[in-house]
């Protein structure tokens, strides 16, 4: 059995999120700017790569494996890679998942499930359909509601992500939570994280978690839950809605203590924490090395992953944006 990965600190890797690619068909103010440039298509993994590096994380003890993007579903081939990564549930992957926007769900529903995906999360910050254009920049509201209706139709257990922003969707915390509760959806509130120059100024818009459990609570009785999907969410209970809340809170609760994952880029790129420049770089050890240099580069990875992030909101605390790393 190939040993597992245990980083410095002593915390177990578990949990791989994949990047499937940079590239998006929103530009989310919080996420993106306006201009953006990507990754040169050259320059990426290609599926059977992908597919094999995902294979060497299960066989190292990766029981989670997250499909993201950017938009994954924009990345052609997505289904096929998914089906690829779900023959090993069971055999070592316990999930297989994906976060995504929506907007090409209603088409990529039933593959996703075909392929052993049995829950995605959902970005979804608002209920208005103005304000969704204006926050993602696209007037793809509809699109996004059709998705969610069709993977629901599919058979997938649904999460909404919700990012929270002040004067955005600073009064839209309990009609999201009401609406997920008739939907039967769990729903997941983000802070926003400094990651990547944007257009705007994040201090502005950033709103601290404990103001938005506060709105909460006034609302419903929040119940403390175990309940743990093996990311950053710590959930509560609404009995009321029937449906867990999960708070992300990395700047006013830091969680890096008990992290689990690491990071796949689109090219290859290995990162070790959500907030930092460390990486390894696993396209040019396969490409150079073989299959088995990866075993190496983990290790490597393991020695280098550092304790924690050093989010501060008035400062990116890295250049790339989160849509490299998908989060
Ligand atoms: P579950 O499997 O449902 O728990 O999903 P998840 O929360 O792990 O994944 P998702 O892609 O839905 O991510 C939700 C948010 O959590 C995104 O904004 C991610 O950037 C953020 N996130 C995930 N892992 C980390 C982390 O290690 N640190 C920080 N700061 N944020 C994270
Ligand atoms: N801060 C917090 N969340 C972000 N997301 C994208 N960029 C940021 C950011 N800068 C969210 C998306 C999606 C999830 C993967 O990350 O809304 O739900
Ligand atoms: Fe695209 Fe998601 Fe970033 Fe919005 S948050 S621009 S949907 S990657």
């Amino acid at each position: 059995l190939a040993p597992s990965l245990v980083d410095s600190f002593g915390r177990r890797v578990s949990y791989l999120r994949v990047s499937v690619t940079d590239r998006c068909d929103f530009r989310c103010r919080y996420c993106m700017a306006e201009a953006m440039s990507f990754l040169p298509r050259r320059e990426l993994l290609t599926l059977e790569e992908l597919a094999l590096i995902v294979d060497r994380f299960v066989d190292r003890g990766v029981t989670k494996v997250r499909l993201t993007g950017g938009e994954p579903l924009v990345r052609r081939g997505l289904p096929e890679l998914a089906r690829r990564i779900g023959r090993r549930i069971g055999y070592g992957l316990d999930e297989l998942t994906l976060t995504t926007n929506g907007a090409r769900l209603a088409e990529a529903a039933g593959s996703l499930v075909d392929a052993g995906i049995r829950r995605i999360n959902v970005s979804l910050d608002t209920l208005d359909r103005d304000r969704f254009a204006y926050i993602a920049r696209r007037d793809a509201f509809h699109e996004v509601l059709a998705g969610i209706a069709a993977a629901k139709a599919a058979g997938l257990a649904i999460k909404i992500n919700m990012v929270a922003l002040n004067g955005l969707n600073d009064d839209a915390f309990v009609p999201m939570a009401e609406w997920c509760g008739a939907q039967g959806f769990d729903l997941s509130i983000i802070e926003t994280m400094p990651l990547g120059r944007i257009d705007e100024d994040r201090t502005d818009r950033f709103l601290p978690l404990t103001f938005v459990r506060d709105r909460l609570a006034r609302r419903f009785a929040l119940a403390p839950s175990d309940h743990s999907t093996g990311g950053p969410s710590r959930y509560v209970f609404v009995e009321e809605l029937g449906i867990h809340i999960g708070f992300i809170s990395p700047l006013t609760h830091n969680f890096c203590a008990t992290c689990n994952r690491v990071r796949l880029t689109a090219e290859g790129k290995l990162y070790l924490c959500l907030g930092q420049s460390d990486c390894v770089d696993l396209k040019a050890a396969l490409r150079e090395n073989g299959p088995a240099a990866l075993d190496a580069a983990l290790d490597e990875a393991m020695r280098i992953k550092p304790k924690a992030h050093d989010f501060r909101i008035d400062r990116p605390a890295v250049s790339r944006h989160m849509s490299v790393t998908g989060g």
